[in-house]
């Protein structure tokens, strides 16, 4: 498979697996892994750090030019990359919950998506890459040979996402993340600027009681009965 088709797009609501997915895919076809919301998160942690308000569109983005972020791939940690701002490891910071909470309204901004965009087009130009996000399909990617949509039920969503969250520490009750679940689904869902949908030619994947391991094959014999 040549760099430049052998994309691989995935995208999908909020804890719908897409990262899990996406790093073991990776994997196994020897790709680079992008989880392009670790860099809008990047965004609304530069945007908390330095007091900027998460909607002064010109001034989240002179501040993200004044700043280096970089995702990289260490194929060691749980989540298989770091993220950099201005070489030092702000990884762990960016699932906090008032990043969390932020990132959505920065999501939504024009300027900053036109100028991650242009990033994750160079990282799939050296690719090729697997990436995951919301508008990878539709938008960043609409070229990539092998897209999909991944879904799970918002129940098993919750659960998985309070678990993840339970490991880092953070206890909350699987009704407030069933909320924020619901609450970001609508926000990415609802946002004018390359809002989260189903490109056309996606294979829609419903991960409710399958384990990652299985979706992942499925994955892989789509991407085989494609070639
Ligand atoms: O996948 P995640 O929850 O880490 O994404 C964080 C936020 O970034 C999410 O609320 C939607 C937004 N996002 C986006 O708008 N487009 C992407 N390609 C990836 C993420």
């Amino acid at each position: 498979m040549g760099a430049q088709n052998g994309n691989v797009a995935i995208d999908g609501f909020v804890a719908s697996g897409k990262s899990t997915v996406g790093r073991a895919l990776a994997r196994r076809l020897e790709y680079l892994y992008l989880d392009t919301g670790a860099m809008y998160r990047s965004v609304a942690l530069l945007a908390l750090r330095n007091g900027v308000a998460v909607d002064q569109e010109s001034a989240l983005v002179d501040m993200l030019e004044a700043h280096k972020v970089s995702v990289e791939t260490r194929d060691r940690t749980q989540l298989g990359y770091v993220v950099l701002i201005d070489a030092k490891d702000v990884t762990v910071r960016l699932f906090d919950p008032d990043v969390t909470a932020a990132v959505s309204a920065v999501a939504a901004l024009p300027a900053i998506r036109a100028a991650l965009v242009v990033r994750q087009r160079e990282i799939a130009r050296a690719g090729p890459v697997v990436m995951a996000g919301r508008d990878i399909g539709t938008v960043v990617l609409p070229d990539a040979p092998h897209k999909f949509f991944l879904t799970a039920s918002l129940d098993e969503r919750a659960r998985r996402r309070r678990l993840e969250l339970e490991e880092r520490g953070v206890e909350i009750a699987l009704d407030e993340v069933r909320k924020q679940i619901e609450e970001r689904d609508r926000l990415d869902e609802s946002r004018v600027t390359a809002p989260l949908k189903r490109a056309p030619d996606a294979v829609l994947i419903d991960s409710t009681g399958i384990g990652a391991d299985t979706v992942v094959e499925r994955m892989l014999a789509a991407i085989r009965d494609a070639a």
